[in-house]
């Protein structure tokens, strides 16, 4: 049996670049679709054009290959679960035909989030006033501290219910300490010894379930989530998820090794949007940004809000392109710029007059770049209806083209609508 590579779907950006599209089109050629990082921060938005309408999904744990039902997934050991936010999407998901119930493993190892986690998540952000991140305020910080500081519970600590008990209720005492709420816990923990038995059954060593999937032959697509310039390490802290949902995250939460990974695929908006607090050096905050929110719908896919938009930005991406060793890129959201006459590219940052090679770590250095700009002519002609890279017309080719060079990474796939069908591929 041929051991197969494994491929990676990241998020080049702040987010939302357009990574659930692309997961569900490659899915009908995967077996097995797997989260490594983040929780239910993440929204994944999925259309799918039926007979007479065209459906709309949105996934926030529950890996987006799911609507197809060859495919098997698993919920890798760096997330951080949130178990009634899953069960309500399973549930959602039946409501709209797909019971996928006995097609989600996950991993034994994986971190448990508590209704506690979101309390403190609130608590912290109203607590930073001004500086506060943005959070989604689903729990995702607090719930990897308890990880990071060893007091976290996991999800093959629920085999065990006794110790699970004396480990949450201690776990619950000592942020009760440290943050002075009221909590109901018998209310919780009724639910948890209720929904045991099913969730134990979708119990896997993750690790090993995929290592054998790829030993066996089978295709195994990694999906992530949140996004590079969100990662903890290398994203714009503090303005950051807690995880590391670039290329290291994909490996250690999941246990695949790194001999095994093939294509690793980098999803990069047309333009740049950000959700939450932080740096946005080529944000636009006048009527054009205002418009191209209008005309990409940039609204969260988790919370609603209005996202920040702005023009592309190359350093930024390219930053994100080395860090990940992008094989090749999918550039999302074309045709939301259709109706621009010109169309502005940051292509390059200086600080104190030098170009820089990369992005400062520090936000008082990053504060202070400028940002140089290059222009180039719009189309101004609707894309949706375009169906391959040739029936492009010249000026989106080029503005494609640009990018390619300026990134120096394969555009290979180009997005031209939401549905499955409105994917141009090079
Ligand atoms: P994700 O978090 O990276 O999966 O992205 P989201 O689902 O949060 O946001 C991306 C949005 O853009 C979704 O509403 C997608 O349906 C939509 N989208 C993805 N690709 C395209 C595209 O090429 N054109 C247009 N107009 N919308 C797209
Ligand atoms: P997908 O997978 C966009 C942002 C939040 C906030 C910061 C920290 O849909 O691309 P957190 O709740 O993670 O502690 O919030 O990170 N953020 C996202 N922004 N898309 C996401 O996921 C995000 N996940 C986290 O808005 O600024
Ligand atoms: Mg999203």
């Amino acid at each position: 049996m041929t051991r197969n590579p494994f491929t990676v779907i990241l998020g080049a950006q702040w987010g939302d670049e357009g990574k659930g599209k692309l997961v569900d089109i490659m899915s009908a050629n995967f077996d097995i679709v797997a989260r490594a990082t983040g929780g239910a921060n993440a929204g994944h938005t999925v259309y799918v054009k039926t007979e007479n309408e065209t459906k709309k999904f949105v996934f926030h744990l529950l890996p987006s290959g799911l609507l197809y039902p060859h495919i098997q997934c698993v919920i890798g050991n760096g997330l951080v679960l949130s178990v009634p936010s899953m069960f309500e999407e399973i549930e959602e998901l039946k409501t709209k035909g797909f019971d996928v119930e006995a097609r989600v493993k996950i991993s034994d190892r994986v971190a448990l989030l508590f209704d506690y986690h979101k309390l403190i998540d609130g608590a912290q952000e109203d607590s930073k006033g001004s500086a506060k991140v943005g959070t989604t305020r689903r729990g995702i910080g607090p719930s990897y501290a308890d990880k990071i500081n060893r007091r976290g519970l996991r999800l093959c600590d629920l085999a065990h219910w006794e110790t699970f008990v004396e480990k949450y209720k201690a776990n619950v005492a000592w942020h009760q300490k440290v943050y002075g709420f009221e909590y109901d816990m018998e209310t919780e923990l009724k639910y948890y010894e209720g929904i045991r038995p099913r969730l134990l059954a979708m119990m896997v060593d993750g690790a090993l379930v995929l290592d054998q999937a790829l030993a066996g032959g089978k295709k195994v697509l990694v999906e992530g989530a949140n996004a590079t310039l969100l990662d903890i390490d290398h994203g714009t802290y503090p303005f950051v998820t807690s995880s590391n949902p670039s290329i290291g995250g994909v490996f250690t939460g999941t246990g695949l090794a790194p001999r095994d990974l093939g294509d690793a695929i980098g999803i990069v908006k047309a333009y740049m949007t950000r959700v939450g607090s932080g740096p946005f050096p080529t944000e636009l905050l006048d009527a054009l940004g205002d418009s191209i929110r209008e005309a990409g719908g940039e609204y969260g896919s988790t919370t609603g809000r209005p996202r920040r938009c702005g023009w592309f930005d190359v350093p930024m991406t390219k930053y994100s392109v080395r860090l990940n060793g992008f094989t090749a890129l999918n550039l999302t959201k074309l045709d939301v710029l259709d109706e621009l006459d010109e169309i502005k590219v940051a292509t390059s940052y200086t600080l104190d007059g030098k170009v820089l090679e990369s992005i400062p770590a520090s936000l008082e250095d990053l504060a202070r770049v400028e940002v140089q700009y290059e222009t180039l002519p719009g189309w101004e002609t609707s894309l949706k209806d375009v169906t391959s890279w040739e029936a492009l017309p010249e000026n989106a080719k080029n503005y494609v083209l640009r990018l390619e060079t300026l990134l120096d990474c394969p555009l290979k796939y180009i997005g031209v609508g939401q549905r499955r069908d409105q994917l141009l591929v090079r």
